[in-house]
């Protein structure tokens, strides 16, 4: 996730450049640049690694001169945090300078293909080929807008980009395709943007764009196309509602909120990561001994991954929390370690991987920081590409690890023949279907969710019940239960309630079951008896629960947040993202902290 701004005006942009990337810094923060056109002379290009303000004071952006820019903020994805793989990237003639947020999938073969022309790549991003494509399509072409439309029918992949070249220096092109972007409509300047905090303090009118479509802004107006067949369209201009510290969560009040909303994204770019890096860890399951770790959040993340690899590849790994993991995991030389880890950082799960190494283990990770120590510690490393996750407690980052636990379980059953390949196709297929299941939920269903937590916020405790891959789920969501809203949650197998904490059922204490799809026959109607027990004395049940065609007259439920149906495969992710809006709306009726809950901190470094 990368920020991307740009300003077309009467007047010098770099100064407001520079605030609108430091504005956006909360997509990615490890390096920054600016580009810049003063009259139809060359392009002023400055980039380097670091925070906007760090950048902006060792490059001097305030003294640049220019009526015209583009900038960006970069969260890397492909390629190391350098100077020359901070944006904007420059053309080799250097008339075509471009910023992108996104991932070009087919980079590898676009590169070959320019390399072959002669073109000469200074950076490792697949940003760059984009602006090489566009200056070989222009000598095509011999104009921009023909040249940037054919470079943008050749791209496959997720971006907003915005390009900047001497041949038209009023004007910035810019185009849309599954990452966000919009025009600021101003006075005397207009703007481009990923999100409208880049300049909301300089213009509340906004003109969204749709994916396919791509805009040419200059100082006095804008046109948006279609990319397909270049007709243009007409959009009205809105007006937004929010105010500059709110725009800094994207119009979000929280961080929380923002970065679940965020989930159909970040669960398309879990999908993006390369099936090589996933087959090596299939490869990695296939060790004498597979142990699965993390900690709080991620050690749920790991059991949900226990879950996965025994019901689809045939293979029970150990899922051992990080902070236990030295006294309980019996690891020599044979065994491979995964660890889990939004910040990379954390002390606990560092000492389980320095204890794997030195006990002769192999090592995984799986994280969503680059750089970060345990990034730097492993044999082998996931980067996730997450994006920031700036709020406290873990949500976005935690739901793309399950999924690509997911993905390796299922290459790990393809090698073992546990499952045959097409049957591993078929459940990737219901893993890209996620994304707009994920986005009904938010649409749809938060309103009610909410409604639900205002009526049930007085209540200070809950049982989360889950039976088979919906136990680590209902963990999960018991702990962000806990965290964001200070009340009292557990999460525990539905099986073992029967076992001793019935005893505690009564008006006090509130029950939420995350119920399988009815497809998994055996697991449904053995979770509907649990949630018949605790009927049975009177006690409060939230089923979270899909919609079926064979409806239940009498479901053991008071309430019930009915999902859009969901294969079996990817259920439990569905039901997380509702959980994940229960707690969040919990915490808001009781007024809690919700983006730095009390005696948290997102990264601990201290055993
Ligand atoms: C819960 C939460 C924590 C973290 C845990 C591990 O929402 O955020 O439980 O999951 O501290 O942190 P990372 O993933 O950074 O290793």
């Amino acid at each position: 996730m990368c920020g991307i701004a740009g300003m077309v005006a009467l007047d010098d942009v770099a100064g407001r450049l520079a605030d609108s990337i430091r504005n956006l810094e909360y997509r990615g923060y490890d390096s920054c640049g600016m580009a810049l056109l003063n009259g139809s002379r060359s392009l002023i290009v400055r980039k380097n690694i670091g925070p906007v303000a760090e950048v902006s004071e060792k490059e001097g952006f305030a003294g640049l001169r220019g009526h015209i820019g583009i900038a960006h903020t970069r969260w890397a994805t492909h390629g190391g945090v350098t100077q020359a793989n901070a944006h904007p990237h420059l053309s080799c003639d250097a008339r075509f300078t471009i910023t992108h947020n996104g991932i070009i999938s087919n980079h590898d073969t676009l590169r070959a293909r320019l390399a072959k022309a002669g073109h000469t790549f200074t950076s490792e991003t697949d940003t760059e080929v984009i602006v090489h494509l566009i200056e070989e399509r222009y000598k095509q072409f011999r104009g921009v807008e023909r040249a940037f439309v054919a470079a943008l029918h050749e791209l496959e992949g997720t971006y907003a980009v915005a390009l900047l070249t001497t041949y038209e220096p009023d004007r910035i092109y810019c185009a849309r395709s599954e990452s966000p972007l919009l025009i600021g409509v101003g006075d005397s300047a207009n703007f481009v943007a990923s999100d409208f905090s880049a300049f909301i303090s300089h213009t509340k009118r906004a003109v969204f764009m749709d994916d396919g479509e791509y805009a040419v802004v200059s100082h006095d107006g804008y046109a948006v196309k279609r990319v397909a067949t270049g007709e243009l369209v007409s959009r009205p201009v809105q007006e937004l509602k929010w105010d500059t510290e709110m725009a800094q969560k994207g119009g979000f009040p929280h961080y929380m909120l923002k970065e679940i909303f965020e989930q159909p994204q970040v669960v398309r770019n879990a999908l993006e990561i390369d099936a090589k890096l996933i087959e090596r860890f299939a490869a990695l399951a296939l060790e004498k001994r597979l142990f699965l770790t993390g900690v709080g959040t991620t050690y749920y993340v790991a059991q949900f991954g226990q879950y996965y690899f025994s019901e689809y590849a045939g293979i029970t790994p150990v899922a051992a929390s990080s902070d236990e993991f030295r006294f309980l995991a019996q690891v020599d030389e044979g065994c491979a370690v995964v660890a889990l880890s939004q910040s990379g950082e954390t002390y606990d799960t560092l000492a389980a991987l320095r204890y794997a190494k030195s006990r002769k283990a192999v090592t995984g990770a799986i994280v969503n920081v680059m750089g970060s120590t345990m990034a730097r510690t492993v044999d082998h490393l996931i980067l996730q590409g997450s994006g920031p996750e700036i709020c406290v407690i873990s949500t976005k980052a935690a739901l793309a690890q399950m999924l690509l636990l997911a993905r390796i379980a299922l290459a790990a059953g393809a090698r073992r023949g546990h499952i045959t390949k097409a049957k591993a196709a078929a459940y990737e297929k219901q893993m890209r279907e996620m994304p707009a299941i994920i986005e009904t939920i938010l649409n749809e269903k938060a309103g009610f969710i909410n409604t639900i937590a205002r009526q049930q916020c007085h209540i200070n405790h809950w049982l989360f019940l889950g039976r088979g891959k919906y136990y680590p789920a209902a963990r999960e969501s018991a702990l962000k239960m806990k965290e964001v809203s200070y009340v009292h949650a557990e999460g525990m197998p539905s099986g073992f309630l029967k076992h001793g904490t019935i005893a505690l059922i009564d008006e006090k204490l509130n029950s939420v079951i995350f119920t399988p799809p009815e497809e998994e026959k055996e697991l449904y109607d053995m979770t509907l008896s649990s949630a018949e027990e605790i009927r049975a004395r009177d006690g409060y049940t939230l089923g979270i629960r899909f919609d079926g065609a064979r409806k239940k007259a009498h479901l053991p439920f008071t309430d019930s947040i009915v999902l859009p149906r969901t294969p079996p495969f990817t259920a439990p992710f569905i039901e997380i993202v509702a959980a994940q809006l229960l707690s969040y709306y919990t915490a808001t009726a009781l007024n809690r902290n919700i983006d730095r809950p009390r005696a948290l901190a997102k990264s601990v470094t201290v055993a």
